[in-house]
């Protein structure tokens, strides 16, 4: 979501709409805008662009005081509907709340305010501090807004960045940062706030970042910034020195080499509110109930793309957590064979789009054989979700790169979930193998992020082969699917040829095209797994080393029975072996996207394709 405040002498509701423009490029699926206008509270808020926000805003024409919030939304808790758009506000409607991220104990709070008589609006999660900000003001008969915040803040579970106005403050703007980012933009008498430089860039260079757990409270002529209990804080001041493009892709050339790095967020953003610390998950939202996943004698996952190597990681996870048979399939190729289904089989359809017309097709065939339809999908009340029976959303927020990064990981993080989810429904035996995975789940954002602190190595090992024509990658297990997803990144981005191959099958054709010098990827299997399928690897990166291949070997962390045998070794740390492919994909989006800017490439826009495809 994208996150405006102004205060200062110039007429805010310019400002914020200006600001919200220059946060376009996140993509949003509604907008809304408060200002103070002769000292009452205004908002317009409408669902799809901001264009349709600035359509309302001018047919009736407004004033407004140098006061106001913006936001564009990505929801999460709610449809993309007019009601649901940000700003929120208190039944009195003294306050107006903007947010980013999830409040996870939401439903509980929500639930005690509404014993206290608060009567909510809309389906949000946000419309809650609305609530409670105004509700703690009236309780300590002040009008002390950052007060109420840090109290209100102390109080709520889960990721949130606010910002908020008041009436009765008519020239502050109070903000307060958990996750998700919120950087301060110091003017000469005006101030600013947003989610990233690019909003206020325009009118200074001058930016504080909000540390963890901080409140800010924002006046045409200061800034101050305490933490939850009201100490003063440490903070970033820095002086933005990029050009308005750099600053959407905050700092980065291309928004893919951000999203890669955004992907620990995305993972953890993901995996928000649905593991418990004792282990258990709750995915209460994915509206199939448990009893209905005792009866499944079957799973069919159908996808495209990237989402489909997901979907081949998922039949692994699940067939070995839960024991129903598994089975996955490219979407476009599902309907046409006439597949089994009944009322007993779950058809899990993963699209980060939620558009793509080959997996909407499938959808709409397994539902009229009377499967159940559980859409793993990036965008709110897009068309495959909607026409399913239940959705679990991934959190990677708007992905731009036409080549899926971070909605990739993100979409394994779900198909665990799910697995594992089904697994405790289900009651199997093997739960402390199970609980075992969940406390490893939970920490894939810090394995993620120690990937993504040591892949330079890769960087100078993709430039190194800009030259190649032909690279071939192998795996065994879920170290296949990783491979097909490895070389999937290098046709679309460095339009380089890249098969993949399972090891094993190596000897039956593929080891024909091993010739001197060509570069073969190899992802090994974790350590787990070494009794069996890590021998085995081992055999074959010998024999394909024997006939002359340069190898690059993606191995775990300590891998020392493999180093010998690797021209180039990749580390990535050690995670149970169906995890793996979290932290061996990192490596190979890192390889493929330098090698393709190597080449020169625009790797957010390959060539001849599309970021959604909505024909068959
Ligand atoms: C397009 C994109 C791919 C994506 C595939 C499936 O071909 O270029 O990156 O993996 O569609 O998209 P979906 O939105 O269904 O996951």
């Amino acid at each position: 979501c994208g996150i405006v405040g102004y205060v200062g002498p110039q007429p805010a509701l310019e400002v914020v709409v200006d600001g919200l423009s220059r946060l376009e490029y996140r993509g949003y699926d509604s907008a809304g805008v408060a200002v103070l206008a002769d000292g009452k509270l205004d908002t317009e808020k409408r669902s799809g662009k901001l264009a349709n926000l600035m359509t309302a805003l001018e047919e009736t024409p407004r004033s407004s005081d140098g006061i106001g919030i913006g936001h564009t939304r990505w929801a999460t808790h709610g449809p993309p509907t007019d009601t649901n758009a940000h700003p929120h506000t208190d039944g009195d409607r003294r306050v107006a709340v903007i947010h980013n991220g999830i409040i996870e104990n939401f439903a509980t709070l929500r639930m005690e305010l509404e014993e206290r008589g608060c009567v909510f609006a809309s389906q949000t999660d946000t419309e809650v501090t609305a609530h409670l900000l105004s509700e703690e003001m009236k309780n300590r008969g002040d009008d002390d807004l950052a007060g109420a915040m840090r109290t209100v803040c102390q109080r709520l579970k889960g990721a949130f960045t606010l910002v908020v106005m008041d009436t009765a403050n008519p020239e502050l703007i109070v903000g307060a940062r958990r996750n998700s980012p919120l950087v301060v933009g110091r003017g000469e008498g005006e101030n600013f706030l947003a989610s990233d430089v690019a909003a206020f860039i325009a009118h200074t260079r001058n930016a504080v970042e909000l540390g963890q757990d901080q409140v800010v409270e924002l006046r045409r002529d200061s800034v101050t910034i305490t933490d939850y209990d009201g100490n003063p804080a440490d903070v970033r001041e820095y002086y933005v020195d990029w050009d308005a493009s750099a600053a959407e892709k905050g700092g980065y050339d291309y928004f893919m080499l951000k999203e890669i790095v955004e992907q620990p967020q995305a993972l953890s953003d993901t995996l928000l509110g649905r593991v418990t610390t004792d282990g258990t998950l709750t995915l209460d939202e994915m509206r199939i109930s448990p009893a209905e996943l005792r009866e499944l004698e079957k799973i069919v996952v159908i996808a495209s793309g990237t989402s489909y190597h997901a979907g081949m990681i998922a039949k692994y996870a699940i067939e070995h957590w839960c024991r129903i048979p598994c089975e996955v399939e490219v979407a476009s190729e599902f309907r046409y064979r006439d597949p089994i289904l009944n009322r007993q089989t779950m058809v899990i359809a993963i699209s980060q789009s939620g558009e793509s017309m080959d997996t909407l097709m499938a959808v709409r065939h397994a539902r009229e054989q009377r499967a159940r339809v559980l859409a793993i999908c990036n965008v709110n009340g897009s068309t495959i979700p909607r026409e399913s029976d239940g959705v679990l959303y991934t959190h990677a927020g708007p992905e731009v790169g036409v080549a899926a990064t971070k909605t990739f990981l993100t979409q394994l993080a779900a198909c665990y979930l799910v697995g594992l989810y089904l697994a405790q429904a289900r009651d199997l035996k093997y739960g402390d193998e199970i609980r075992a995975v969940v406390e490893q789940l939970a920490s894939m954002p810090e394995y993620v992020e120690r990937v993504i602190g040591t892949v330079d190595r890769v960087r100078d090992l993709a430039r190194s082969l800009a030259e190649a024509s032909t690279v071939l990658f192998l795996g065994r297990h879920v170290g296949y699917p990783v491979a097909l997803e490895g070389a999937l990144k290098l046709k679309e981005l460095a339009y380089i040829h890249a098969e993949a191959f399972t090891a094993g099958e190596l000897k039956h054709g593929p080891i024909a095209l091993i010739e001197d010098g060509l570069p073969v990827v190899v992802v090994a299997p974790s350590r787990e797994g070494r009794g069996v399928l890590h021998d085995k690897i081992v055999s074959n990166i010998q024999e394909i080393r024997a006939r002359g291949a340069r190898t690059i070997v993606v191995a775990e962390e300590g891998d020392e029975v493999i180093r010998p045998f690797a021209d180039e070794i990749v580390e990535v740390p050690s995670v149970p072996t169906l995890l793996q492919p979290v932290v061996a994909t990192v490596p190979l989006q890192v390889f493929a996207c330098e090698l393709a800017l190597a080449k020169g490439n625009n790797v957010d826009k390959p060539r001849n394709l599309a970021k959604s495809v909505t024909v068959e």
